[in-house]
């Protein structure tokens, strides 16, 4: 059986100044028991302004540091963007890659996360490949077939260190509109996404990539949602700015601390 940590991803979006980061980081840690986190991977994605004051505020403490996006070069004339080097520098170790807030607001191609991808891995940043449907693809009963190019693009050539990525199930519909899947949606897309791992990376690296469920998490829907089969971790949006619902996230997250496989993906 492959064990696979519980990963737990906030995702701050475009919210945040300097001295409200520093003051969530501070109130999610006075909520939280440290060793029951021990259990429990945990990242904090502020928005890039913040970064360095959320990397000084987590030293010592139980957190990872991760990014939103990144551009693919390392430098060079790209108005307003930021490269792995420079994530890598201010101490992420994880970035959010083709977010589907960043596909449909910025126009963000399978062709561009894909070299997103590639430039995260080569920086040893692990990248958070998001991938996910919307509504009228699910009703046209394209789901699968979204996920599997989704994911088949994303990872193309991405090289050796491909069992460093993280998926992140996003159905674009469930994303801030407090309708979180089904747990019954979320087991099927799970189970294909695992499928299309294996068949893709092979049995041994495909079963360890980690793959997370996010859209509307809340402490309320945590509990039903990690026990489900290939559920290991949540991104999570709108909860992980409140401290209060964050850390009850965090902690319903450490007293399941197994992920379950699929009894046909043995190691
Ligand atoms: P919400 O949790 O606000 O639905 O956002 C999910 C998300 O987009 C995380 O990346």
């Amino acid at each position: 059986m492959v064990q696979r940590r519980r990963l737990i991803v906030g995702n701050w979006k475009m919210h945040k100044t300097i001295p409200e980061a520093r003051e969530l980081v501070q109130e999610l840690t006075d909520l939280l028991d440290a060793p029951a986190m021990a259990s429990v991977t945990t990242v904090l994605a502020p928005p890039f302004t913040a970064l360095s004051t959320v990397a000084l505020a987590i030293q010592g403490r139980p957190y990872l540091l991760g990014a939103q996006t990144l551009h693919w070069e390392d430098q060079g004339a790209f108005t307003g963007e930021v490269s792995g080097v420079m994530l890598k520098d201010l101490g992420c170790r994880y970035v959010i890659v083709g977010h589907s807030e960043r596909r449909r607001c910025f126009g963000e191609t399978d062709v561009i996360v894909q070299k997103k991808m590639v430039a995260a891995l080569r920086h040893g940043l692990r990248p958070i490949l998001c991938i996910g449907e919307t509504w009228d693809q699910r009703l046209s009963d394209h789901t699968e077939r979204i996920l599997s190019l989704q994911l088949s693009e994303a990872l193309t050539d991405v090289g050796k260190e491909v069992g460093d990525v993280v998926i992140a199930y996003e159905p674009v519909w469930a994303i801030g509109s407090g309708r979180s899947a089904t747990v019954a949606q979320v087991h099927e897309a799970h189970l294909h996404i695992r499928t299309q791992l294996v068949a893709l990376l092979g049995q041994d690296t495909g079963a360890q990539v980690p793959i997370l469920y996010g859209g509307s998490v809340t402490p309320d829907n945590i509990g039903e949602l990690l026990p489900i089969h290939e559920v290991d971790g949540a991104l999570v949006g709108s909860a992980c700015l409140n401290p209060v619902l964050f850390a009850k996230i965090l902690q319903i997250a450490s007293a399941s601390p197994e992920s379950y496989q699929h009894p046909s993906f043995p190691a």
